[in-house]
């Protein structure tokens, strides 16, 4: 088969576009979309949940597993409510809200410079008839157990990383673990957001990847730039360059109540530069009012100097859905091939891509070798079988998937003992020994050392 070559290529304009794309092949769509969907809240199909699942694997292996210094808790999404009251949660994560005396819609205060609902083309949100700004807490709240009064009252975590400081003390002993280390985790986290909005950038339950390092206080500067240059590394290793990723420090009065200093990591959004990682420093804060609120103290001891001292705590705090559709906007691509074709692909990393490899027989005749092939590679591998349609119109499929390389089964294959393998961005197509296509295979998705 001729080989396409691409003659011009549009990435991602519209965000209409990549929704679309996303809902039409599974990769993530409207939670209960049955019943109209549910705002804030998103369901991710089988191709979404492969790709989150490996940007996690990458990020535990980048951050707990290749260090000896940082490890890994899985806690309960639901800790003791004083928890949040030690946070400062309960009397500080607030956003302010207005209210339309028109419509009865509800907007932050902060974000009125948008075309009003009712009115698009009319007005925007700041010149509808609006009540004075008032604080609105973030936090989701549940009820345990039968009873019903505000004693029963818990919150689903605002942020994964308050059950690390309250469980700073236990893992430090069982893991017998020195000042300076590190605590992570990566999970469900919820708040209850005025406006969720860009499709899944802003949601109301969303996943985090979080980091708590501890270290002395003569030390926080030091990790506080070697967490920056990792936490960069991470992002430049998806294949983020200049043109999409930057930072940006926090001016002083844009600090969050428990921070001394903090940076955002943003991406370039069609909606524009937004952040998908914070670090931050955040000071003795959270092991000094955990330690006020339980009566645990949680203080260290230096066993040569005898210093005893709370130790400061440098944070990288990631979420998982944003880096994901971060890396659906930069992998989305439209492409007009030499002979007038169109197609749209994901350029996923290879490591990175939720199916890594497909194998299409040219025909149904083919299917027992194919299947052998096909068993043999999912030993280690995420692969797609499809025998059905035109060969062609299975290659758009695969690209519009993201799978970087397509193995074809033709009817030399059983004689020659060759397939042919054909990479995605490219379009080449090349013929080598089955026996072969692992290590070939294993070559091109190596995660980044
Ligand atoms: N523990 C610190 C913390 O939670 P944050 O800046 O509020 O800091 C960290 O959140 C990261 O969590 C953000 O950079 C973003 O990637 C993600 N995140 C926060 N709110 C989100 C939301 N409503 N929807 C999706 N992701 C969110």
């Amino acid at each position: 088969m001729a080989v396409d070559r691409v003659k011009s290529r549009r990435p991602l304009q519209r965000m209409e576009d990549l929704v679309s794309l996303c809902a039409r092949r599974g990769f993530v769509f409207a939670s209960s979309e049955i019943y109209g969907g549910i705002n804030g809240f998103w369901d991710y199909g089988p191709l979404g949940a492969e790709l989150k699942q490996n940007l996690r694997g990458f990020w535990w292996q980048r951050v707990v597993r290749e260090r000896a210094d940082v490890e890994g808790i899985d806690s309960a999404i639901i800790a003791h409510p004083r928890t949040w009251e030690a946070s400062g949660h309960v009397e500080h994560f607030s956003d302010p809200l207005v209210d339309c005396r028109t419509c009865k819609r509800r907007f932050r205060a902060d974000q009125l410079d948008e075309p009003c609902p009712e009115a698009p083309g009319e007005r925007r949100v700041e010149a509808c008839d609006l009540t004075q700004p008032r604080n609105f807490n973030l936090m989701l709240e549940t009820r345990i157990g039968a009873s019903s009064d505000a004693a029963a009252i818990a919150y689903l975590r605002a942020e994964t990383c308050q059950p690390i400081f309250n469980d700073f003390k236990r893992v430090r002993e069982v893991a017998r673990q020195k000042i300076p280390f590190g605590i992570a985790q990566v999970g469900k986290a919820f708040r209850n957001e005025i406006n969720p909005r860009n499709f899944t950038f802003r949601s109301r339950e969303f996943e985090q990847a979080e980091l708590e390092f501890f270290c002395h206080p003569s030390e926080r500067e030091k990790w506080f730039e070697h967490w920056r240059e990792e936490r960069l590394r991470f992002h430049r290793d998806l294949g983020f360059g200049e043109d999409v990723l930057r930072t940006r420090p926090h001016a002083p009065g844009e600090l969050a109540h428990y921070a001394k200093a903090a940076l955002d990591i943003e991406f370039q959004f069609p909606f524009g530069w937004q952040e998908i990682e914070g670090v931050h420093d955040r000071g003795d804060w959270d092991l000094s009012r955990h330690g006020e609120y339980s009566g645990k103290h949680l203080g260290v001891t230096d066993e040569v100097t005898k210093e005893h001292y709370v130790p400061m705590v440098i944070e990288t705090s990631l979420g998982i859905d944003r880096l994901a559709l971060a890396l659906l906007v930069h992998a989305f691509a439209e492409e007009e091939l030499e002979g007038g074709e169109q197609r749209t692909l994901l350029r996923f990393p290879p490591f990175l891509a939720p199916v890594q490899v497909a194998v299409l027989p040219l025909s149904k005749k083919l299917a027992e070798p194919a299947h052998a092939l096909e068993r043999e590679l999912r030993r280690r591998l995420n692969v797609f079988y499809d025998d059905s349609g035109n060969i062609g119109r299975r290659y758009r499929r695969q690209d519009e998937a993201g799978t970087p390389f397509c193995l074809t089964y033709d009817f030399d294959s059983p004689g020659d003992g060759r397939v042919t393998v054909r990479e995605r961005d490219s379009m080449e197509q090349v013929r080598i020994a089955s026996a072969e296509v692992g290590a070939y295979l294993a070559e091109r998705l190596a995660v980044p050392a």
